[in-house]
């Protein structure tokens, strides 16, 4: 594995399903009180420019609970939100820490973070990725359905950092996917141009929900206007109006199909409260595997070999 997670477009399927299987191993070890302090003595810098409540209590109570420390730094009250050069700032927390996490708008300053940093740098969401989410749901897919490979993943709404993030990643476990999104709200054209060159799996951008949908092992959405677009929601309801998660949409979707949402949720908008607590379990039980998965990928990258 490389020195990151910056991104899934980084990573092979062995690194994926490494993570995926040291996540497996976290969830054991913590429902069966084993300890697993692998990371003892070992610090987390966790820079935050957006707002966030799973990602930042996952990987403060992951690190804890692997025997480490995590600290939190606002991007507004540390020398960041004055203008510091990312690059000075990589350079100092190495200095102090084992690790970054960082939460923060454009792909671009997280790696050039990891460019200028001696130590692993963890993408906690930009505009383009989402990587530790989308582990975190791959590994709730395959714990419902006991595998990956050849399963339909369905997902409908913005081609955000979660479309990004799902594309890759479900390709790249040889998963067939599907992407309903409106015209103008497409994915990024570099994950576009890796769907292209995927091998083994199928994908398929359409306009229509209901083509996407059809036959689904695995229904996501995510909100209609992400964080840093406030300004955009009432354009977005308009144009994001049909591609709703709903009981009907979902009739179309596999009998005991699963749906996954990264949360937070707005129901009534990208999806109906019926479908939402109809799937409760699974969409909990996938912020819960934040935890594991993080916790894999901390000891993967900043564990002792
Ligand atoms: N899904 C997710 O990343 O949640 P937070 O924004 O609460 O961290
Ligand atoms: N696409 C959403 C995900 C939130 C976890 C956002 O970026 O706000």
């Amino acid at each position: 594995m490389k020195k990151d997670l910056t991104k899934l477009l980084d990573l092979n399927k062995e690194d994926i399903n490494n993570i995926l299987n040291a996540g497996d191993q976290m969830k054991y070890n913590q429902r069966h009180g084993i300890i697993h302090d692998y990371l003892r003595g070992k610090t987390l810098a966790m820079i935050f420019e957006k707002n966030s409540t799973r990602t930042r209590v996952s990987f403060e109570a992951g690190m804890y609970q692997l025997g480490g420390h995590a600290l939190f730094l606002s991007g507004k009250e540390s020398q960041i939100g004055r203008g510091e050069p990312v690059e000075d700032t990589a350079r100092v927390l190495a200095r102090y820490c084992d690790g970054i996490m960082i939460r923060t708008f454009a792909q671009s300053e997280v790696e050039l973070l990891a460019r200028h940093t001696s130590i692993p740098v963890i993408n906690g969401l930009t505009d383009f990725a989402h990587p530790c989410q989308v582990l975190a749901d791959l590994m709730t897919i395959r714990e419902r359905m006991t595998r990956l490979e050849g399963l339909k993943l369905c997902y409908i709404g913005d081609g955000n950092n979660m479309a990004n993030s799902l594309i890759v990643g479900g390709l790249k476990c040889a998963m067939n996917v599907a992407v309903a999104c409106p015209e103008g709200y497409d994915p990024a054209p570099e994950v576009l141009e890796f769907a292209k060159t995927a091998t083994g799996a199928g994908f398929i951008l359409s306009r229509d929900p209901r083509e996407a949908a059809r036959d689904a092992d695995v229904v996501i959405t995510d909100v209609w206007a992400s964080m840093g677009m406030e300004e955009e929601v009432q354009k977005r309801r308009i144009a994001f109006e049909g591609y709703q998660v709903n009981d009907e949409l979902m009739k179309l979707a596999k009998n005991g199909a699963m749906v996954q949402h990264c949360l937070p949720a707005h129901r009534g908008e990208e999806i109906t409260a019926e479908v939402f607590e109809a799937h409760a379990d699974e969409i909990f039980e996938e912020a819960e595997n934040r935890l594991h998965a993080q916790k894999a990928v901390m000891y993967l990258l900043m564990g002792d070999k």
